[in-house]
């Protein structure tokens, strides 16, 4: 059993790629000026840098910013202790197992298809390792699914919550029928909370459509490049609709 939790590299082969072709240009642009072609590899070192400077970004955002704003997210609920939670997109469970440690009483599922572009080493063992180093494995569940076409049953959880994820499925419609997903597993009653790049902003404005209130929506947050926000909203006690406004985009 490991004794650290490993939340592994977001977008493991843009990272790789920057890396490769940065330090290539780099060591072009050091070579001595006899070498066949230097004299146009010389005029790239700028970029090397830069990509370079990418990559450690990146890597920076995965290993260390990442878990601010995902401790951000997570205090955003005042938890009672004995929620039922949903994370869609657990990958290696960096919110799953926040989220078990806040709920004792309580449980957690984490729903994925483990796409190994988007996060490195992933899959359910992954997960379930961090979650025994944690010591939170009693009461953390993992299951495969799709975020489009969740595998529950309506109202089950009392918290949905999920980070970086929705972003990675390429279309609109798409991205819309996640969010739908994760509004018909909520409870009346229930908190969503959610931080994504790009698109966030939309979800939150299909939520808004559907009834969603006390809102709160926090950003813009710089994280790997592009920028991504924050919210929280709560499903109406009343409740009872399944969201049918047309697709909208940023
Ligand atoms: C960048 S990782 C983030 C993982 C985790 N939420 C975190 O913050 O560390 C994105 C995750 O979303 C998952 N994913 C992508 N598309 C998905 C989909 N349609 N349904 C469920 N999970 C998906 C990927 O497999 C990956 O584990």
């Amino acid at each position: 059993m490991a004794d650290r939790e490993d939340y592994g590299i977001d977008a493991p082969r843009v990272v790789r790629n920057l890396g490769i072709i940065g330090g290539a240009f780099l060591v072009g642009g050091v070579l001595p000026r006899g070498v066949p072609g230097s004299a146009v590899l010389h005029m790239f070192w700028p970029s090397g840098l830069s990509l370079l400077a990418a990559c450690a970004w990146m890597l920076a955002s995965s290993l260390w910013l990442k878990k601010g704003v995902m401790r951000s997210l997570v205090g955003e609920r005042r938890w009672r202790g004995d929620e039922m939670v949903l994370d869609v997109g657990c990958g290696r469970g960096l919110v799953s197992v926040e989220a078990a440690r806040r709920v004792p009483h309580g449980s957690v599922h984490g729903v994925d298809i483990w796409q190994a572009e988007d996060l490195s080493g992933n899959g359910p063992e992954a997960i379930l390792i961090n979650a025994a180093a944690a010591g939170v494995s009693d009461r953390l569940t993992i299951d495969t699914g799709d975020a489009r076409k969740l595998p529950y049953p309506d109202a089950l959880f009392e918290v949905v919550l999920s980070m970086t994820t929705i972003h990675n499925i390429p279309d609109a419609a798409g991205r819309r029928q996640a969010i739908s997903e994760a509004w018909r597993v909520l409870r009346p009653g229930g908190q969503i909370l959610i931080f994504d790049i790009r698109h966030a902003r939309t979800y939150l404005r299909q939520l808004r459509d559907e009834g969603a209130t006390e809102i709160t929506l926090k950003g813009p947050i710089l994280l790997w490049g592009p920028v991504g926000w924050r919210f929280s909203a709560v499903k109406p006690s009343n409740s009872g609709s399944l969201i049918t406004s047309p697709v909208d985009t940023v």
